[in-house]
């Protein structure tokens, strides 16, 4: 970051001597008003609950332009990635700020490939869960459990420790996502497959049985890969911020990725997508797309707590341009599939419709997210609704680990420690229990 040709100035009406505070900006996006010395300067915080306003870090990875729809990495559009690159090399680029060339990219997958099993010793963490336990519950497990393994690479403050650890990341996470699911349906794991893609390794070992040979739909596995490119990374958004600020005690990669699954589990965060589908489920027994109007008014009805899953974000104000993908991909996969009249996917595009032209959406900037047809296409897919949001955990681990490892090999970072308005009792002595 560079100084700006800027400063700010901080006056009080009530006399206090005003602060000088330096502004610095980035490549491309809104300039930072520096407050680290303001308690020292003032005595007093900034309040910002939620991070409206507050960078908390600077980053290289990921850039968006809420206002614009704009999303790059690394500075390549998304609409690019999506359409020229793989999931694979979308890593590469992430971890290391290029993409690689088609040795690299061989290098690399292969590398990857390698570390894709997982040690015996974790089917044993599955056993403790309930069959019917939600895959993000194991996968919250599972991913913690990681980080009582690989006692030979947990110095974050090595470069080639962080590195392996994200090669082992990005490498386990489709195992385990598929363990989780074969869990849930008593089947047999499968191990994973060095001769398939990453995106036909899942498919393998999600679908494959020892009964028989399973064959990769090329079709399924690039809109797989897809799925996996558009949610690779997205900036500062809550997960990863908690990857960092977990990450930034020096505790162990796999525990503050755990911590990053946890997060994004939410339904105001990945648990969106699964929502959004049970959502469409719901609306369709109510009567589908002829009761699109009732449920809008619930929506629009702030006593309901109904809200429209998959549609809002807190830094697009226009579309998400992933969205803008994720529903070419429905078509392209349904229309393979011969499901071009998949009543949820034409619900959810009259949905679409119908929210783009009521002032409550557009007075408030609501658009399609990410989440909003990433359900109908997995679906399509033949991935279990409860199954989504572990999906997009297994996608963004390479955004969780790039960031986390960044910040980590910033000389400058510190451990992350907000303050907060105090709002509690002042102090009092505490009474006898009989006089209580
Ligand atoms: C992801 O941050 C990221 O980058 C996340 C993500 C990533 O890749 O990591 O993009 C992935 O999490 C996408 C978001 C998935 N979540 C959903 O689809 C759940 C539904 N969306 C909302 O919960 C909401 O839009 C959020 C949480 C996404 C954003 O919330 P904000 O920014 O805090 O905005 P807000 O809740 O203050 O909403 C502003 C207004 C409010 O109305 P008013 O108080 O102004 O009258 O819009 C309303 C909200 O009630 N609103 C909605 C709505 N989203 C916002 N009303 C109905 N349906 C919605 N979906």
């Amino acid at each position: 970051m560079k100084l700006a040709n800027n400063k700010a100035t901080l006056s009080f009406s009530n006399g206090s001597p005003s602060v000088d505070m330096p502004v610095y900006s980035g490549s491309i996006g809104p300039d930072v008003i520096d407050i680290r010395k303001l308690y020292a300067q003032t005595g007093m915080f900034t309040y910002d609950p939620g991070f409206l306003s507050t960078a908390a870090c600077q980053s290289a990875i990921t850039f968006i332009d809420g206002d614009k729809g704009e999303l790059l990495y690394r500075g390549y559009p998304i609409e690019q990635l999506a359409v020229n690159c793989d999931y694979m090399e979308t890593c590469h680029l992430l971890l290391y700020g290029e993409l690689p060339d088609a040795e690299g990219k061989a290098k690399f997958s292969r590398l990857v490939s390698m570390h894709t099993m997982v040690n015996e010793q974790m089917q044993f963490f599955l056993r403790g869960f309930r069959r019917d336990a939600h895959p993000m519950a194991i996968m919250t497990g599972l991913v913690g459990a990681l980080s009582a393994f690989y006692h030979d690479s947990t110095d974050i403050n090595n470069p080639q420790h962080r590195e392996i650890a994200a090669i082992r990341l990005i490498a386990k996470m489709p195992t385990l996502v598929a363990m989780a699911y074969k869990y849930t349906q008593g089947q047999p794991y499968i191990y994973p497959r060095n001769n398939l893609s990453y995106a036909g390794n899942f498919l393998h070992m999600m679908f494959a049985t020892p009964c028989e040979d399973y064959v990769v739909s090329p079709v399924l596995e690039r809109a797989v890969d897809r799925i996996f490119t558009l949610h690779a990374d997205h900036e500062q958004n809550a997960s990863t911020s908690t990857v960092r600020l977990c990450g930034s005690s020096g505790t162990n990669p796999f525990a503050a990725i755990a911590a990053g699954v946890a997060c994004l589990w939410g339904p105001a965060h990945g648990g969106a997508n699964e929502a959004c589908l049970n959502m469409l489920e719901d609306i369709q027994k109510m009567g589908g797309i002829s009761k699109v109007g009732e449920f809008m008014e619930k929506v629009k009805d702030k006593n309901s707590g109904v809200k429209l899953m998959g549609f809002g974000h807190r830094v697009y104000k226009n579309y998400d341009p992933r969205a803008k993908l994720m529903q070419e991909t429905c078509k392209e996969v349904l229309a393979e599939l011969g499901l071009e009249n998949d009543p949820l996917f034409k619900l959810a595009m009259a949905l679409e419709k119908i929210a783009l032209e009521d002032d409550y959406f557009v007075s408030r900037k609501l658009y399609p997210n990410v989440d909003f047809y990433s359900g109908i296409v997995q679906r399509a897919i033949g991935i279990p609704v409860p199954l989504f949001t572990a999906v997009f955990a297994l996608a963004r681990t390479v955004g969780w680990i790039a960031q986390l490892n960044e910040m980590i090999g910033d000389p400058e970072y510190k451990i992350g420690r907000p303050r907060q308005l105090f709002t509690g009792s002042t102090a009092r002595n505490v009474l006898p229990l009989g006089q209580r």
